[in-house]
C-alpha cells in the first residue's frame, strides 16, 4: 500500500459507515458552499462514454421544496430535510453531452489526434445510438431478442433501454453526493418512493425524463432512528472465479 491509500482507507471507511439512510434530521441548515462542493464532486462520478445523461435540481426555493417535500409521499426524510437534491435523467440529456463533448475534442490542444480519432468513433456511435436507436420502434425487436440474450435488456436501445440506462448512471453521481456529503458530516436519504408525474412537473422537465432518485440532505435529528446496518453476508454476495 502507498502512503496516500494507507491514509485515505480508514478515512473511507468511516465515512462509509457513517453515510446512513437517515429519515429524520435536525433544524440545522446546510451552507450553500457545502451543497455546491458536494454537486462538484457529483460531477466527477463515472458514467457511461462520460456521457453523464443526468441534470441535478438543488431546490432552493421554500415553497417548491415544500411541494416536492409533499410530492415524496410526505416522507419525513423530506420534510424535515434542510436541502432537496432531485436527480433526472434522459437520452436527450446524453445526446447534448455528445455534442459538448466533440466541441471539446475538436478544440483540444492536449488530445493526441490517435484520441481525437477515438472520442469521434466512440461519440459518434453513441449519437446513433441514441438518436434512431432511441426510438420506441426497436422495443418489440429488443424485447425478443432479449429473451435471448439479457443483457441485451441493458443496452440504451428503445425509449424504455435508453431511459433505464441514464437512470443506470445517474445513480453514480448520486452515491457520489451521499458519500462526499458523509465526509462533511451532513447526512442524507436517497429516495424513491416520490411521485414522478408530481415532481415532473413541479420541476417542467422535459418529456422522455426520469427521476431516478430523489436526496433529502441534512443533519440527523437527536431522535433519529438508525438501527444497526445489516446487510447479506459478502460470502453470498462473492463468487470467486
Ligand atoms: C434506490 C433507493 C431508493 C430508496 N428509497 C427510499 C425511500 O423512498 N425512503 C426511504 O426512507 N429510504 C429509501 N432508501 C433507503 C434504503 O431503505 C436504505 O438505503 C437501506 O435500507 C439500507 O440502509 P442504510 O442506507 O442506512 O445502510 C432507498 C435507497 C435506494 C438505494
Amino acid at each position: 500500500m502507498t502512503q496516500i491509500t494507507q491514509q485515505n482507507w480508514p478515512a473511507f471507511q468511516a465515512l462509509n459507515r457513517h453515510r446512513r439512510a437517515i429519515r429524520k434530521f435536525n433544524t440545522a441548515s446546510i451552507a450553500d458552499e457545502d451543497i455546491q462542493e458536494l454537486l462538484v464532486e457529483a460531477m466527477l462520478a463515472p458514467s457511461s462514454g462520460n456521457l453523464q445523461p443526468y441534470q441535478l435540481h438543488w431546490i432552493r426555493n421554500t415553497d417548491l421544496k415544500a411541494e416536492v417535500a409533499k410530492a415524496c409521499h410526505g416522507q419525513q426524510a423530506a420534510s424535515t430535510a434542510a436541502e432537496i437534491v432531485v436527480i433526472s435523467a434522459s437520452a436527450a440529456i446524453a445526446k447534448h453531452t455528445v455534442a459538448e463533448q466533440l466541441a471539446y475534442v475538436e478544440a483540444s490542444t492536449s488530445l493526441e489526434s490517435k484520441s481525437k480519432a477515438y472520442y469521434r468513433k466512440q461519440l459518434g456511435m453513441f449519437n446513433k445510438v441514441l438518436g434512431i436507436g432511441a426510438s420506441a420502434i426497436w422495443m418489440p425487436l429488443i424485447y425478443i431478442a432479449s429473451l435471448i440474450r439479457p443483457s441485451l435488456s441493458l443496452l440504451p436501445v428503445g425509449s424504455i433501454g435508453s431511459r433505464n440506462w441514464a437512470a443506470r448512471n445517474a445513480m453514480f453521481a448520486a452515491q457520489t453526493i451521499m458519500l462526499a456529503a458523509a465526509s462533511k458530516g451532513i447526512d442524507s436519504c436517497p429516495m424513491e418512493g416520490f411521485s414522478a408525474s408530481k415532481i415532473t412537473k413541479l420541476l417542467n422537465l422535459p418529456r422522455g425524463t426520469v427521476i431516478p432518485i430523489v436526496i433529502a440532505l441534512g443533519y440527523r435529528a437527536s431522535d433519529a432512528r438508525v438501527e444497526t446496518q445489516w446487510r447479506r453476508k459478502l460470502s453470498d454476495a462473492l463468487i470467486t472465479h
